[in-house]
């Protein structure tokens, strides 16, 4: 059994909490010799030849399945605002797909509050998973694995999902697979292009993450840039809100709907980080802009863009197809330097994917194709479905590290409500490129100096 347990230091590791029980379940499983019933991930028919034993990044002693196996996943998904659940084939097939969205919360809170977003997974998760089981018409026993997101993500939000995740895999027997949201977000375009190899690039683009990573291998990312301080996902929902939009559907797609009726170069925004020769992004100065263009305007949120003057309408829908425009130029930019960056590091590369809810945009997609086809590479982005928040992308990515052996094995059928659980709020995805570890990413620390400086001279002035 020691023997088995390596460790390999993971760019990203999978759920590590092993309950004594799990190990014992681990142990037996190591001597071939399972007592009791055959738990329903080892009950299909491994050939010995596909079959191989493996380690998890974190070290624990899983069964690589073979390629050709049969699986099938529900995927889990609570990371933020969406309750979503899927069940997924390892050929690809998705047999469901469901999603329970708080936009209404979003509408009327102008944001996810993380007290109320954990309540709406709670009422609707039961609901949530089973629907995702009806639909593809099967059982909890003729899954193979549960795979959950988590991280990254707001604690309470995942917790719900971890929680259901796990007493499902130990009432039934199931392993857990933990899943990156992130990760998911690049890992569902090789769902959709079966042709998509690593090493590959991607840009990942949503509420809460701009990131640019070469993916070299399943799990083996480098982050080429992230943002300094707010994804574009973020600055989508703000200007939605300042300009009055109907949140229900989120915030970028009402702003990507007016903007088809603005002018886009109306309003001369300016493009962030120019002078930075690097792949980080930054977003927070273009959503100061875009409110000051907001206030200049006399635009007056609380009057809803359905009830607006067709002069007050006009304004509204350019400043939108301008922030849209400047928005947009700047993810052109950093790719184009991106794909430099990552062509030097593997010549290789072919694809970029662009993916997360921001990705389901069409202008965003119609300029990073021009971007990508100018560079020689290949486009692909997953259908808007499969972009924003879903199950679908987080039964795939455990498909993926579960045919390698990273999986958890399942948990005691009945844990206590107080067990410690792994969830990872906050959990970068691969390492971070020297070249990325740019001025910009430095001036976020540089510019904190000054106000800790002050707040360090008051409290002396206060003890003196
Ligand atoms: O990936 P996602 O569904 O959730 C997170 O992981 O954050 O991304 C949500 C973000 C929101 O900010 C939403 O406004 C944005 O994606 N989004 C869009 C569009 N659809 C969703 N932004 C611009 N245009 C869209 N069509
Ligand atoms: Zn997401």
């Amino acid at each position: 059994m020691a023997s088995l347990l390596c460790s390999i230091s993971p760019t990203i590791s999978r759920l590590s909490l092993l309950h004594k029980s799990s190990l014992h379940f681990i142990r037996i499983q190591g001597q071939r010799g399972l007592r009791g019933p055959t738990p329903p991930f080892l009950r299909t028919s491994f050939s010995p030849l596909s079959t191989q034993f493996s380690c998890s990044p974190k070290g624990q002693i899983l069964k690589a399945v073979g390629q050709d196996e049969d699986l099938v996943v529900l995927g889990i998904e609570t990371s933020c605002d969406d309750t979503a659940a899927a069940v997924v084939r390892s050929n690809g097939q998705i047999l469901s797909q469901v999603v329970s969205s708080q936009a209404d919360l979003l509408a009327q809170f102008g944001g996810v509050a993380p007290k109320m977003a954990e309540e709406a997974h709670s009422r609707v998760i039961d609901q949530v998973v089973q629907e995702a089981l009806d639909k593809a018409e099967i059982t909890e026993k003729e899954l193979s694995a549960v795979a959950v997101t988590i991280g990254p993500g707001l604690s309470l939000c995942l917790r719900v999902g971890v929680r259901k995740a796990r007493k499902l895999a130990g009432t039934y027997v199931l392993p857990i697979v933990g899943v990156h949201h992130m990760e998911a977000h690049a890992l569902v375009a090789r769902l959709v292009e079966r042709e998509l190899q690593f090493p590959f690039m991607a840009l990942l683009i949503s509420g809460g993450h701009n990131l640019l990573i070469l993916a070299r291998d399943l799990g083996h990312y480098i982050q080429l840039g992230t943002t300094i301080d707010d994804a574009i996902g973020e600055a989508y929902d703000k200007t939605a809100k300042w300009l009055g939009l109907d949140m229900r559907k989120s915030g970028g797609p009402a702003v990507e709907e007016l903007a088809r009726e603005g002018d886009a170069n109306s309003i001369v925004f300016k493009v962030p980080m120019k002078q930075h020769k690097d792949c980080n992004f930054s977003y927070a100065g273009l959503k100061t802009q875009v409110r000051l263009a907001i206030e200049a305007n006399n635009i007056d949120a609380e009057i809803p863009i359905s009830s607006a003057s067709s002069e007050d309408r006009r304004a509204r829908a350019d400043i939108a197809a301008s922030f849209q425009r400047v928005a947009v130029l700047h993810l052109e930019e950093k790719c184009e330097r991106a794909i430099e960056w990552a062509l030097k590091i593997e010549p290789s590369v072919k694809f970029l994917v662009v993916s997360g809810g921001v990705a389901s945009n069409q202008f965003v997609r119609a300029r990073l194709n021009h971007i990508v086809e100018k560079k020689c590479l290949q486009l692909v982005c997953p259908p808007p479905s499969l972009c924003t928040d879903n199950g679908v992308m987080i039964a795939w990515t455990g498909i993926e590290h579960f045919r390698m052996g990273r999986y958890d094995t399942p948990p005691p059928a009945c844990e206590p409500e107080d067990v410690v659980l792994d969830l990872r709020p906050r959990w970068p995805l691969g390492e971070e490129y020297a070249e990325g570890r740019s001025e910009a990413r430095s001036l976020k620390t540089a510019r904190i100096h000054p106000s800790l400086t002050s707040l360090i001279q008051a409290s002396k002035q206060q003890q003196s």
